[in-house]
């Protein structure tokens, strides 16, 4: 299958990767099931793709809810119908040494990272494996290197890429499974570390002085090969595959 006509969930859609993946998708004419937990950002979306092909359908809910997910999926399937593809892609970082770092901020990237892509697969997984779907999970290059002074959010995103390996056996040969492991992207994200403006800048920083490339990347180089992987055009023969797209940070 490749994209166009297609209904997709895109978690995380109302800003940085996501939103430049709902983009794409658009634009090649799919169905896009844009989920996040504020409104404003996914109208706005749907209003600057609404000349594209495709149709962005507004889902507000937490991924973290099971409740909240089959709800926004069974809203999209009415409306769309059947899901063949799923991003799991919202996401959410706190960085901070591990004496001063908050069994909170642990709670919510474990709900975000793992019980999200969990909760948007169960209530996929039927149609999915039906249409031969495929899944792409947003991981991060922190799921495979050591992460000092930010180890929570590695730990996490290290738990998605076993997911992903995991669930490419055990859904073959229904459904295809894989990951993006992005390097530094310049997102919204890097406002809202829980860390001070110039410890910010530092870390900042640091991760372009580790990237070969010498610069961050732009959301939608990453959006460029989630949408590849969906698409069966290019990746029908492709799963379990971590893939990062790092400016060549692990390499
Ligand atoms: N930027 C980077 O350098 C980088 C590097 C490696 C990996 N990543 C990963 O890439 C993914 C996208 O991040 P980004 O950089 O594009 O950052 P971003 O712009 O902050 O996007 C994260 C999105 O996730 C949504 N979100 C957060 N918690 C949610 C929840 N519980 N339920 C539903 N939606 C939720 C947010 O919207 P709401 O607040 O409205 O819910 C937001 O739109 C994340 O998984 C991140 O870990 C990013």
């Amino acid at each position: 299958m490749s994209l166009s006509g297609r209904t997709v969930v895109v978690t995380g859609a109302g800003s940085g990767i996501g939103r430049a993946t709902c983009a794409r998708l658009c634009r090649a004419g799919a169905r896009v099931g844009a989920i996040g937990r504020r409104k404003e950002p996914l109208l706005a979306l749907r209003d600057d793709l609404s000349d594209e092909p495709g149709d962005v359908v507004v889902l507000p809910a937490d991924v973290g809810s099971a409740a909240e997910v089959e709800h926004a999926v069974r809203t999209l399937t009415d409306r769309c119908g059947p899901v063949s593809g799923v991003v799991n892609n919202a996401g959410l970082a706190r960085f901070a040494p591990i004496e001063f770092s908050s069994p909170s901020d642990l709670d919510d990237m474990f709900a975000v990272h793992l019980r999200g892509p969990v909760n948007v697969l169960r209530a996929c997984l039927p149609e999915l494996r039906k249409h031969r779907g495929a899944v792409v999970n947003v991981s991060s290059v922190g799921g495979l290197l050591a992460m000092p002074n930010r180890s929570l959010y590695g730990a996490t995103k290290a738990a998605v890429n076993s997911l992903t390996r995991s669930w490419a056996r055990e859904l073959a040969p229904q459904v295809r499974v894989n990951a993006i492991l992005p390097g530094p992207v310049d997102t919204p994200m890097y406002d809202d570390l829980g860390l001070t403006g110039p410890q910010t800048q530092t870390l900042r920083a640091d991760l372009l002085a580790s990237t070969p490339l010498e610069r961050f990347g732009e959301p939608d180089e990453v959006a460029r090969w989630v949408t590849l992987l969906l698409d069966d055009d290019t990746s029908g023969w492709v799963t379990g595959v971590l893939f990062p797209v790092d400016g060549g940070r692990t390499s």
